[in-house]
């Protein structure tokens, strides 16, 4: 599939809702933080995936604080992604975070929670992920450091105010 990628216009924002909802079995919670980070002015950039004019894929990505040594510092977290169950597989979830990690390529970290075997694949690594303690570390934690990682900030990070609501 050759889905059109494209950050989110008014008109998506029910069918992301539904779409993630779908994506997540069900679950409301990946939903309910999407409309929290938009409400909220959280969401730094939304992107759709559209096939024959339907959404079939979503990501968001949403600003991050980390306290690095010279002072707070901004970061990005990817969450949620969700491709609708009945075209996963098909290459939209990969074209979703390529076309966002090219978009941000100004920024200096991006950070992911989900499954290294799925992650890795963009760039994200666990031991990279070590370096910015937070509520989601842990094996599944991951990170994607933009810049010469040498030169990067590390330090703890401060996910928006929306993620207590999938805690
Ligand atoms: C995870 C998700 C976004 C991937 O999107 P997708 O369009 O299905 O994936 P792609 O077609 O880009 O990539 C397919 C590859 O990813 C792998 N993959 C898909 N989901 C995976 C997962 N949860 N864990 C590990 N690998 C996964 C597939 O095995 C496939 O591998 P291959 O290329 O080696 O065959 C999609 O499956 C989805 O919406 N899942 C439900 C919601 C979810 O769990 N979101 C992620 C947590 S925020």
């Amino acid at each position: 599939m050759n889905p059109i990628v494209e950050p989110e216009s008014p008109e998506d924002i029910d069918a992301i809702y539904q779409l993630n909802v779908a994506a997540f079995d069900g679950r409301t919670e990946e939903a309910e933080l999407v409309d929290a980070l938009r409400r909220d002015g959280d969401l730094l950039l939304s992107l759709v995936a559209h096939h024959d004019g339907v959404v079939v894929g979503h990501v968001a990505f949403s600003r991050v604080v980390i306290d690095a040594a010279d002072g707070l510092v901004g970061g990005v977290a990817l969450a949620p992604v969700g491709v609708d169950p009945r075209f996963q597989r098909e290459g939209v979830g990969s074209v979703l975070i390529e076309t966002g990690i090219a978009l941000l390529s100004d920024e200096s970290v991006l950070l992911v929670v989900g499954d290294p075997a799925y992650y890795t694949r963009f760039g994200f690594s666990v031991a990279a992920g070590e370096r910015y303690p937070s509520f989601y570390s842990g094996p599944y934690f991951m990170a994607l450091v933009v810049g010469d990682p040498a030169v990067g900030p590390i330090g703890p990070v401060t996910y928006a105010e929306a993620f207590e609501l999938v805690n």
